[in-house]
C-alpha cells in the first residue's frame, strides 16, 4: 500500500506505436508513427554540421562543471537572433521543446490562478498531459471541421470569444502537428490583433523551423505577433531541425510588459527549472550553438536543411499526385507543411494497414510524410486502396 491504489496510466498513444514498430519483425515495415524525420532510404542520419560540431567541441570543451539553472546563454543568444530574427525577447535553455512547454504552462499557472489556457484541436498529444500536470486548466476549440473534413486553423479567432483577459492562447508556429495546415498571414495578423485587445497571452510552440515553406517564411507569423502583442512566450524545439532529438534541445522565451518584468519572469522561470531539473542537458545546446556561431558550419547545416524540406515538399507532390482514393484526398497534401498530414481513415482501416501491410501510423489518422522512404510511395498508396476496399476494414 505504500503507493496507495496504483493503477497503470494510459500510455502515451504515440510511444507505444513506436515499441510496436520495432518488436514488428517484417523487413518491409513503414513508420509513419512519431515525428521523426527520415531520408530517402529510411534513416535518421546525425546531421554532418552536428558531427563537425561535435569534434570540435570534444577536442576544444576542458570542463564539464556546471553551467547553472539558464543553461547555455550563448545558445539562447544565437538561436533568439537566428530563429526570432532579434534578441528582445529573453530566455532560457530547455530540455527539449517539451521542457519548455512544461516551465511555460507551470510559470502561467501560478502566476495567475484563474488563467486557462486555449487549445485548437486536434493538436499535439502531448499538449494536453503537459498542460495537465502543470495544472493550467485548459479549454480547447474544435478545429475540424466534420462536414468538409478539413482542418480550419480561422475558428480559433471565433473559439476565443471566451476567453478572459490574462488567459493563455497556444499556437503552433509553423508545421501544424498533426495536420500541417498552417494558417496564412492574415491569421496572423488576426489573431495579434485579437490577442491585443483582450488582454491575452500567446504561448507559441515552434518545433519545425525550416521544415515548412522556409527558415524566414516559417517564423513570419511569430515575428508578426511579436510585433503586435505585448507579451509573448516562446517554446523552441531543436529537435528536427537539428537533428537532436535525444539531445533534449529546447529554448524558451519570453517578453513582459517591461524589461524589469521580464527579468522576473525569467528568474521565476529559473526557480522553476531549479525544483525540476536543476539545470539542462548540455551537449545538445553546445552544439547548435557551435553551428550558430561558425558561419561555414551555419551554411553546412543550412543545407542540410533545406535538403530535408525539399525531400519532404517532394514526398507531399508526389503523394499529392495520386488525388483521391477513398476518404482520403492525398491531393490536399500539396497544400500543407512539414511532417505531418491527417488521413481521413477509421480506426479499422489504420489497424488494416499495421497489421497487413506494416505500415505504422497514428490512430488519429495523422501520418509523418518524412517517414516514407522514396520507394515506399507506391505500396503506400496501394495499400490505401486495399484497406478501403475491404468490408471488415469499415468501422
Ligand atoms: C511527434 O509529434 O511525433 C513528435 O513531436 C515526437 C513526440 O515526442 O511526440
Amino acid at each position: 500500500m505504500a503507493f496507495g491504489k496504483l493503477e497503470s496510466p494510459t500510455p502515451d498513444s504515440l510511444l507505444t506505436l513506436m515499441s510496436h514498430f520495432r518488436a514488428d519483425p517484417r523487413a518491409r515495415k513503414v513508420d509513419l508513427g512519431v515525428g521523426v524525420y527520415r531520408d530517402s532510404h529510411g534513416d535518421t542520419p546525425v546531421f554532418n554540421a552536428v558531427k563537425r560540431a561535435e569534434r570540435r567541441l570534444c577536442s576544444g570543451q576542458s570542463t564539464k562543471a556546471y553551467l547553472g539553472t539558464l543553461g547555455d546563454p550563448d545558445f539562447v543568444a544565437a538561436l533568439a537572433r537566428r530563429a526570432l530574427g532579434s534578441d528582445s525577447l529573453a530566455g532560457l535553455q530547455t530540455v527539449g521543446g517539451t521542457g519548455a512547454l512544461r516551465l511555460a504552462a507551470e510559470l502561467l499557472a501560478r502566476t495567475l490562478p484563474q488563467r486557462r489556457i486555449w487549445v485548437g484541436v486536434p493538436t499535439w498529444s502531448n499538449h494536453v498531459p503537459i498542460f495537465n500536470a502543470a495544472g493550467l486548466p485548459m479549454r480547447t476549440v474544435e478545429l475540424f471541421d466534420s462536414d468538409s473534413r478539413c482542418y480550419r486553423p480561422d475558428a480559433l479567432l471565433d473559439g476565443l470569444g471566451e476567453a478572459k483577459p490574462g488567459d493563455a492562447v497556444l499556437l503552433h508556429g509553423c508545421c501544424h502537428n498533426p495536420t500541417g495546415v498552417d494558417p496564412d498571414a492574415g491569421f496572423w495578423m488576426r489573431i495579434a490583433d485579437h490577442i491585443r485587445e483582450r488582454g491575452l497571452v500567446p504561448l507559441v510552440d515552434m518545433a519545425y523551423q525550416g521544415l515548412g515553406r522556409g527558415w524566414e517564411a516559417d517564423s513570419a507569423g511569430l515575428r508578426l505577433l511579436a510585433e503586435r502583442v505585448p507579451h509573448l512566450i516562446v517554446a523552441y524545439s531543436c529537435d528536427k531541425n537539428f537533428g537532436l532529438y535525444r539531445e533534449r534541445v529546447g529554448a524558451l522565451f519570453i517578453r513582459g510588459s517591461s524589461a524589469r518584468e521580464t527579468a522576473t519572469l525569467i528568474d521565476h522561470l529559473a526557480a522553476l527549472a531549479r525544483a525540476d531539473y536543476s539545470m539542462p542537458p548540455d551537449h545538445g545546446a553546445a552544439v547548435v550553438r557551435v553551428i550558430l556561431e561558425n558561419p561555414e558550419l551555419t551554411a553546412a547545416w543550412d543545407e542540410e536543411l533545406t535538403g530535408m524540406r525539399s525531400r519532404i515538399r517532394g514526398l507531399r507532390t508526389a503523394l499529392a499526385a495520386y488525388g483521391r482514393i477513398g476518404t482520403v484526398d492525398l491531393s490536399a497534401l500539396a497544400e500543407g507543411y512539414g511532417m505531418f498530414a491527417m488521413l481521413a481513415l477509421t480506426v479499422a482501416q489504420i489497424e488494416a494497414l499495421r497489421a497487413d501491410h506494416g505500415i505504422y501510423m497514428a490512430t488519429s489518422g495523422r501520418i509523418n510524410i518524412a517517414g516514407l522512404a522514396n520507394d515506399q510511395v507506391a505500396a503506400f498508396v496501394d495499400a490505401l486502396h486495399t484497406v478501403q476496399r475491404q468490408p471488415t476494414a469499415v468501422a
